[in-house]
């Protein structure tokens, strides 16, 4: 395998210019490899041994990047959208040379666990129906989750469309009360990853999810220091996790 890139490519990729502008930083100076001025931006190097420094800052490269999003309610989970707010619009702009997009899709109103990525093989394998891959949810629900609901879940319910869901795990946490106003409070793992799945399972059994946040995706949980909106880069241990997974 290639070891070694033309810089000027690199550079691009991680997103410090245009060719033509990498040209001028070359001319004024500006980029060092292992200590040695730049004097062709077209010159191979080997991005995982050779130190480069741009305008006194070390590069990093790599090809793709791994993002942990705790989604907010009120965006929506694509990469361009006419109306909405994306969830790449919450992206930090470093990010744009990567072109990552949302793995799935969450809800407008459903928060929590979104893996952002431009790895897309690993995106094809966390989504395929045949790879199993839980998802865990809390959700609020009204009114009374019962032991009913869990067995019916455990076979697996029809929904709307006449489809038959997977057997699902539920847990009830909390019972909730129509006369108190209290919803019941609950997770949910399932395996598959139909259009509204956990709202369309609750209207399978006659009730209404009316808070919904995604907790987990396979191995990994959602990091409870980020907060609505925040994100950060899974860690090398956290991304063998999900590939194991698949
Ligand atoms: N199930 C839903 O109903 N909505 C989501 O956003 C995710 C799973």
């Amino acid at each position: 395998m290639k070891q070694t890139h033309r810089l000027d490519k690199i550079l691009a990729h991680v997103g410090i210019g245009t060719r033509s502008e990498l040209k001028r930083l070359t001319k004024d100076g500006a980029i060092y490899v292992n200590g040695v001025k730049v004097k062709d931006s077209g010159m191979q190097v080997n991005p995982d041994t050779d130190i480069i420094i741009v305008n006194g800052e070390p590069v990093l490269y790599r090809e793709f990047v791994y993002l942990m999003m705790n989604k907010p309610q009120g965006v929506v989970s694509a990469t361009e959208d006419n109306r909405d707010r994306t969830v790449v619009d919450l992206l930090d702009k470093a990010y744009a040379p990567f072109d990552v997009f949302p793995v799935g899709r969450l809800d407008k109103d459903t928060e929590g666990f979104l893996l952002l990525t431009n790895d897309g093989k690993l995106a094809h394998n966390l989504l395929s129906p045949r790879k199993h891959v839980p998802k865990t949810y809390f959700a609020k629900v009204e009114w009374e989750v019962s032991e009913s609901d869990r067995d019916a879940f455990s076979q697996g319910v029809t929904l709307d469309d006449g489809y038959e869901t997977l057997p699902g795990i539920l847990r009830i946490l909390k019972t909730g009360k129509e006369s108190e106003n209290e919803p019941s409070e609950i997770e949910l793992t399932i395996m598959e990853g139909k259009f509204h799945q956990v709202k369309r399972m609750f209207q399978a059994v006659g009730k209404k999810v009316v808070y919904l946040k995604r907790i987990s995706m396979g191995p990994l949980a959602l990091d409870p220091s980020l907060a609505l909106g925040q994100v950060r880069e899974l860690s090398k241990e956290e991304l063998l996790a999900l590939q194991n997974a698949t």
